[in-house]
């Protein structure tokens, strides 16, 4: 099989580790890929949110699948694109990537078809969005619509930065997917990410998996695209984990009733509430860092399970996973997610990779012209250990932390610290 993954960053990274572990697949390209897909296979400049170019791309290159990482190539309908282009893709088109690029949508989706979520309502003008903030008070969540690459949710503890991040919107911070703004009720409870793969038909749940979003220790500082995350999560119940597959289930029967044919990864953001398990949000990809730990533990040949999602045979496969825990740690640039520098010399990858049941998933990487791994980007690396239990897939994953550097380097340190102490850590 050739295969074409589109991305760049530590998820595709490890998708694409997978692919190639495959007997099956014979080349892998990557759209642009990093320095660590660069080690494994063929990364190739394309214009990834061009249906036209990657659909020629792939026909020009006799690939047999592609899989889309990011959401704004499969907001952008590029995964429509490819298969009118007669090659199989994984990845809903755009009709069904609205489950991620307008929460709108997916707050009337959930409606429609008895989805538990926090009360919200939309609007599409200042006045009246700063009128519905005062009448419900904080705390309470503002989001942008659209897509807004991770910033545009702002849980607010008090009302003037709600109000803040409503003005900001609508004076165009995030351009078009601003101008619509949801004001939602603020949950609290544990986090859960729960991915499942569907052909819009079988559903496959893969294991749960806790990302922390914050940039500093103790949950502080600001949101980011995630900082370490481990799987499955020991602070969630059989009860609450069969919840959250049945609202999968919903959501993938109400969008195929709805005449939508979605074919890929469908991510369910969930907060455990007192009440039970409600959707914060619904992502139409791989989740990033989830897959990081979530790939390491599946057995089952992901070659064919991606491409028996594209071609709708999902019925036919059965997901295994290995029976050890999985943890992550991002290594971050300094300052990120604000400005960094880039171009700084990364040590230690090789060492950190020698040891047990660790890989180094590469992000923001790029490979010298004389082979030396160069920081790239904001998070830099995903270092990820297996484990026989949660305690040594933790310590392990920092054990190969001290290994790595390089100028500015900065990580948490309490990766999955919350979840040892017991679901009780939630509490207080
Ligand atoms: N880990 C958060 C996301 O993938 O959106």
């Amino acid at each position: 099989m050739r295969i074409l993954v589109i991305g760049g960053g530590g998820r595709e990274h490890a998708i694409v580790a997978s692919l190639a572990s495959s007997p099956g697949v014979d080349h892998i390209f990557v759209a642009p890929g990093n320095g660590g897909t660069a080690q494994v296979a063929e990364n190739v400049a394309l214009p990834a949110e061009d249906g036209a170019a990657v659909a020629a791309f792939a026909r020009d290159n006799a690939v047999d699948l592609v899989v889309i990482g990011p959401e704004a190539p499969l907001v952008a309908g590029v995964a429509d694109a490819v298969r009118a282009a007669g090659v199989p893709a994984f990845g809903p088109g755009a009709e069904g990537a609205r489950i991620e690029g307008s929460k709108e949508f997916a707050k009337a989706l959930m409606r429609r078809h008895g989805i538990p979520a926090g009360e919200s309502r939309s609007f599409a003008a200042l006045e009246p969005a700063l009128a519905y903030l005062e009448e419900v008070g904080a705390p309470v969540v503002v989001k942008a619509d659209g897509l807004a690459a991770g910033k545009g949710v702002t849980v607010a503890m008090d009302l003037a930065p709600a109000r803040e991040a409503v003005r900001e919107c609508f004076a165009g911070r995030f351009g078009e997917a601003g101008q619509t703004v949801l004001i939602e009720e603020y949950l609290s409870g544990p986090e859960c990410s729960l991915l499942v793969f569907t052909d819009g038909h079988t559903v496959l749940p893969m294991a749960p998996a806790q990302d922390h979003k914050r940039a500093f220790e103790d949950d502080q500082g600001p949101n980011t695209g995630g900082m370490g995350v481990y799987s499955p999560v020991p602070i969630v119940t059989d009860a609450e984990h069969e919840a959250m597959v049945a609202m999968m289930r919903a959501a993938v029967e109400g969008m195929a009733e709805e005449g939508i044919d979605y074919r890929g990864v469908l991510y369910g953001g969930f907060i455990l509430t007192a009440e039970g398990p409600k959707v914060l949000e619904f992502n139409a990809r791989f989740g990033d860092p989830e897959t990081q730990v979530i790939l390491p533990r599946l057995t089952t040949d992901l070659a064919e399970v991606l491409l028996a999602t594209a071609e709708g045979r999902l019925a036919d496969i059965e997901l295994e996973w290995r029976d050890e825990w999985a943890v992550s740690v991002v290594l971050a640039s300094g300052g990120y997610p604000g400005d960094y520098d880039v171009d700084m010399p990364i040590s230690g990858i090789g060492e950190a990779a020698a040891l047990p049941g660790v890989t180094v998933y590469h992000a923001g990487t790029r490979l010298a012209a004389d082979g030396t791994v160069l920081t790239a980007g904001g998070r830099v690396l995903n270092v990820t250990a297996l484990g026989a239990d949660f305690a040594s897939a933790r310590a392990w994953a920092y054990e190969a932390v001290a290994l790595i550097d390089f100028d500015g380097m900065f990580y948490r340190s309490d990766i999955g610290a919350r979840a040892a102490r017991g679901r009780a850590a939630w509490t207080v």
